[in-house]
């Protein structure tokens, strides 16, 4: 057996988990009418099958109708929950896997224009500014009628199968009570910490009298707000040890922080760029304290980490979820000495993002996580025999490269640069950023495991690619800035690219304009910042950079606000004319006729990219399919077999951003569904 302690098993209670690693509860948002219908239990059973100890399914699961869905979140107070969990459960438990559920009361953090438009209830006004929820004061028929609703949602838990449930207390109705930020109630419900306690404690007790003291009940909590007015540690501690006093509660499940904005989210839930397993002390300070069973979540993205956090004794369980979003299958590659194969979790956070907006949690360089029912995990081998030469070698031609190589095919990528990359190593550049190298080095590494040959150094011509004789051709070459959107004056302005890469020095005075409103906006502003010069971000849009979604923007926002940096929101750029050293800046608006002008020494443009496209085009009369893509086939996950020109001798694809500008996500989704459509 062997003696990694991760791979150690732990018993909880009657419950023995084969090893020490988890999945946190998770809302991935692909629930079905509010039901973990067959997309949801394949995401499970995926991970199950690969070997994780335990899943704790949903993230905050909504025991009550005051309590709607803030992200396509379980309705587990409904009965026809329990027959999709039952299933769910079923089949993670044939694979070995626990399976447990985190229900919740939103209280404050929803809206009450969703579900069945209800109020939302909390223990105080006091406004929620992720959800923009003015909560109603929450009256003692409510507290009454919640308290009933946790047990039943508990009592329907157990009779779907699952091993046990944890209770949500962390920015929910439960801390809501335990917070003086946001409990102005009076005795009893409000005051001192056993009045603030006293709603949860009361739903523990009722969730023990309907299921029984053998079913596992654990919370995930808070145990120190990091905000003025809040729950302290000191407070937290008392929590942490009278959680454990009332004898209600079979394991902690620490959180440090709050998570009432986007900012203070992303300390709960840090992104690339941010340090690893920052509240790890904190989670272990708790078990040394208390001595229950510990579990821990936050930013522990790999294998090494995570079994510092066991070996160490800080944790009992350690959470690796978005890592499990990453690879599904890190516990099998761990048991089978390939640790190198795991795909990283880059921190891109786009999965968490997603949600927030109303998406599903997609990984951004694994799309096959989360459509385990159409795109495999992992690519099956086979005896391909074809000559594939792929152009480019950025996200999509990497992933395409892979795909092809794994099922058999030989394959060769040509590549104009001097290394792997492409658009992913200008978007490094910015330190915080420098994580999402691992998304292409993966590939890279995989590629040259497989076999697969490498050109670099080699701008691809027609020629250059006919000579390799391919039965499929791959063109993956990406785009480039597209800046000339003004009427008069687009030889005055540079591209976001322009900075980030260094051909062109920062200004001292910088207008930005950003019709893009996606990272490169944002970095080069950074860049022009940090090296002191002043700069604005216009744009057209009603809000800055929509691309960049709401925990991604907060390093961002922290860092520009640090500067002379400021933001300018609905002015379209309309042109730039030169007036001695300086440049004015004309701008309009889609809202009507005013104009602004801007007197700076450097306005950039980011405008997106234009497909990169000379060698599709070149190659495309000479190809059996004239370039055109059967959607069903792709979409399906069947072979390309458009048959368009008798005479061609190869069939030619075009992916990624070569065929308009997208993002990461959408390049290898490209590079996986073409590579398996050979
Ligand atoms: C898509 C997504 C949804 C999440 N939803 C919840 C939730 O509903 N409840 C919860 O307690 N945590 C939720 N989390 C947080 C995770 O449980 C975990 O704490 C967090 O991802 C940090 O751990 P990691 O770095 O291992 O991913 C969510 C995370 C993700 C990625
Ligand atoms: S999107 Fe980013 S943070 Fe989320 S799982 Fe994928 S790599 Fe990790």
């Amino acid at each position: 057996m062997s003696n990694d302690p991760l791979l150690q098993p732990f018993r909880l209670k009657h419950l023995t988990l084969r090893n020490r690693i988890m999945i946190t509860a998770h809302e991935p948002a692909y629930a079905e009418d509010g039901m973990p219908k067959a997309a949801y239990r394949a995401y499970h059973a995926e991970r199950a099958k690969a070997g994780i100890a335990m899943t704790m399914t949903a993230g905050s699961a909504s025991v009550a109708r005051d309590s709607p869905p803030a992200f396509n979140n379980l309705l587990c107070y409904k009965d026809e929950v329990v027959p999709w969990l039952r299933a769910l459960a079923d089949e993670c438990h044939d694979h070995g896997t626990a399976v447990m559920i985190q229900l919740t009361h939103l209280g404050r953090r929803t809206r009450w224009d969703k579900g069945d438009w209800l109020p939302t209830v909390a223990p105080s006004h006091a406004r929620e500014a992720a959800h923009r929820a003015f909560p109603k004061r929450i009256e003692d028929w409510d507290i009454a009628r919640i308290i009933g609703d946790y047990a039943d949602a508990a009592e329907r838990m157990q009779a779907a199968g699952l091993d046990g449930i944890e209770l949500e207390c962390y920015g929910h109705l439960m801390d809501q009570f335990w917070s003086p930020r946001t409990n102005d109630l009076d005795a009893p419900w409000g005051g001192d910490l056993t009045n603030r306690m006293r709603f949860s404690m009361e739903v523990l007790q009722a969730i023990r009298t309907r299921v029984g003291p053998q079913f596992i009940v654990g919370v995930r909590y808070v145990g120190d707000e990091m905000a003025a007015g809040g729950i302290g540690p000191v407070e937290g501690m008392q929590i942490s040890q009278r959680l454990k006093a009332s004898g209600l509660v079979d394991f902690l499940n620490v959180i440090r922080g709050h998570i009432d904005n986007d900012a203070a989210l992303t300390e709960v839930i840090p992104i690339q760029g941010m340090r690893s397993a920052p509240h790890l002390d904190f989670a272990g300070e708790i078990r040394a304290a208390t001595g229950m069973p510990v579990f821990h979540a936050a930013r522990i993205p790999d294998v090494a980490t995570a079994r510092h956090a066991i070996a160490s004794g800080k944790l009992d369980m350690v959470g690796m979820t978005r890592a499990h979003l990453a690879d599904p299958h890190i516990v099998r590659k761990m048991i089978e000495g390939r640790e190198d194969d795991i795909r990283p979790c880059v921190g891109a956070n786009y999965c968490l993002d997603r949600i927030y907006q109303g998406g599903a949690a997609y990984c951004i360089h694994n799309p096959a996580s989360g459509r385990e029912l159409d795109w495999p995990q992992a690519v099956p081998v086979a005896a391909g025999g074809l000559r594939v030469v792929v152009v480019g070698a950025g996200p999509a031609g990497l992933e395409v490269a892979r795909v092809a190589a794994t099922q058999g095919h030989k394959v060769e990528v040509l590549e104009a640069a001097d290394a792997p990359g492409g658009q992913v190593r200008l978007t490094a550049q910015t330190a915080r950023r420098r994580e999402i190298l691992g998304i292409t080095a993966w590939r890279h590494a995989q590629c040259v495991k497989l076999g697969v040959a490498f050109r670099f150094n080699t701008f691809a011509e027609a020629d250059d690619v006919l000579a390799l004789s391919p039965d499929v051709v791959i063109v993956a070459t990406g785009g480039v800035p597209h800046i000339e959107v003004l009427a008069a004056g687009n030889d005055l302005v540079v591209s976001a690219w322009d900075i980030l890469s260094g051909d062109v020095a920062p200004g001292q005075d910088v207008l930005v304009y950003d019709d893009a409103g996606d990272f490169a906006a944002l970095q080069a502003a950074e860049k022009i910042a940090e090296s002191g010069g002043r700069v604005e971000v216009m744009t057209p849009d009603r809000t800055f950079s929509p691309e960049v979604m709401g925990m991604s923007l907060t390093p961002y926002v922290r860092a520009l606000q640090g500067h002379r940096a400021t933001f300018t929101v609905t002015w379209r750029l309309q042109s730039v004319r030169r007036d001695g050293n300086r440049l004015v800046a004309v701008a309009g608006s889609d809202y009507g006729t005013a104009k602004l002008e801007r007197k700076v020494d450097q306005v950039v443009v980011n405008h997106g990219t234009r497909p990169l496209d000379e060698v599709y085009f070149a190659l495309k009369p000479l190809s059996r399919n004239l370039g055109e893509v059967d959607h069903d086939a792709l979409i399906g996950g069947r072979r390309q077999d458009v048959d368009a020109n008798q005479g061609g001798t190869f069939r030619l694809f075009r992916i990624g951003d070569a065929v308009e500008a997208r993002n990461i996500h959408a390049a290898v989704y490209d590079g996986l569904r073409f590579g398996l459509g050979l």
